[in-house]
């Protein structure tokens, strides 16, 4: 068995074994210091984007996924009934909102996380942003909010990297990730969108979301919390499906688990998703996930590690995924933006652990490095899935 971490060091190795797969599977793959946020008033005093290619002081082989405040926000605002029209760049720095801001009283926001890599030729790529933008704007409809149009979205994600382009992490070294929020921020009392909306991004520095780096999972299945249910907001990026779920994150990180998979919340017999991840299982050639019904984030990395697979051969099903099949599985992945393609070495349902295939023998490897490879500009994007921010 081999360790993710010697994985990730020998990418260039992976990657080769990826073209090798997609050649059998006839697929169109060709290879080729931290500081403390300024205020409102600094934020807003005028300012000269020095957006140059010196480095930031940053340790790059150190990054864990917390946060690291960068030189500069984009912010755009719009009145109910009113379209987004033009927003701006500022320096990174605290908002100020009313006491009775929507988002505050009554949790009227929504978010998005997409990633910046750096070329080795030094040229900065997006992977999907008008996905997220999709996204975007489907849950601010479910939310009540106006939302930025697709160019809007994408050209507000492209000017904040570049502004920081400087906390971009050298090849290899992790990414910049980006985080849009959409938010009612003018003021309210009784329950109503409202006045007002504003539009953020912000980045940061990212290397690996868990603490395990690139080692196998240790999953919980969680039956006595729900993270979503049917007519509510599970299929969207809504802030407030976030902190109900701490409770039991924070629990099964305190017996040693690295995360939490929820369950239906009707039956409690059907996988729905990680924390901030979805989850994809294997038998034999047959890869299958949970479907997207209105309770499952309808994950960016879901839907290309599902057309990747595809491409190189897999039957890939999307459909109601019970816990006994998940159980039986040869093998388990979890999928999103921040985790990337994250193997999943075991799943403990009541007091039962089941083990799974990892290492170099994972149908997940394979997939993870394509992935990657094309987020990188390590493989040729023949799916007009990379966007170059000039
Ligand atoms: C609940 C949840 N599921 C799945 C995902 C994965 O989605 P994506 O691949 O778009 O990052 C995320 C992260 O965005 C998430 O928060």
């Amino acid at each position: 068995m081999i360790s993710r971490s010697l994985r990730m060091r020998n990418l260039v190795e992976s990657v080769r074994v990826a073209s090798s797969l997609s050649k059998l599977g006839g697929c169109r793959y060709n290879f080729t210091s931290q500081a403390a946020a300024p205020s409102l008033q600094q934020a807003c005093e005028p300012f000269t984007i020095n957006s140059d290619d010196e480095s930031a002081d940053v340790d790059w082989d150190n990054l864990g996924f917390s946060l690291m405040p960068t030189d500069y926000m984009y912010v755009m605002k719009c009145a109910r009934e009113k379209n987004f029209e033009q927003g701006q760049l500022s320096r990174y720095g605290n908002i100020e909102f009313s006491p009775s801001a929507a988002i505050l009283n009554y949790g009227q926001g929504i978010f998005e996380g997409a990633k910046a890599c750096r070329k080795a030729d030094g040229r900065l790529l997006l992977f999907r942003p008008d996905q997220n933008a999709i996204r975007m704007q489907i849950g601010a409809e479910r939310m009540c909010m106006p939302s930025p149009s697709i160019d809007q979205f994408v050209d507000a994600v492209k000017q904040t990297v570049a502004a920081n382009k400087r906390w971009v992490p050298p090849p290899g070294k992790g990414s910049l990730y980006v985080r849009p929020l959409l938010m009612g921020s003018g003021p309210v009392l009784g329950i109503a969108p409202a006045p007002e909306f504003t539009f953020l991004v912000y980045a940061s520095p990212v290397g690996n979301y868990f603490k395990e780096g690139l080692a196998p999972l240790h999953l919980y299945v969680e039956d006595e919390f729900d993270r979503a249910s049917y007519g509510g907001t599970g299929g969207i990026k809504a802030i407030s499906n976030y902190a109900p779920v701490m409770k039991a994150q924070l629990r099964a990180k305190s017996r040693g688990f690295s995360d939490v998979l929820y369950l239906d919340s009707v039956k409690k017999r059907y996988v729905e998703e990680v924390s901030a991840s979805n989850i994809f299982t294997v038998k034999g050639n047959l890869i299958a996930t949970p479907a997207t019904n209105g309770t499952i984030l309808p994950g960016v990395t879901r839907r290309s590690i599902i057309e990747i697979a595809r491409d190189l051969g897999y039957q890939v099903e999307e459909r109601l995924v019970t816990v006994d099949e998940l159980l039986d599985a040869d093998e388990a992945f979890c999928t999103g933006t921040a985790v990337g393609v994250a193997s999943v070495g075991s799943i403990t349902y009541h007091n039962t652990r089941v083990e799974f295939r990892t290492g170099s023998e994972a149908v997940c490897g394979g997939l993870y490095s394509i992935l990657v490879g094309i987020q990188r500009g390590i493989i040729d994007d023949n799916k007009g899935w990379v966007v170059e921010i000039d």
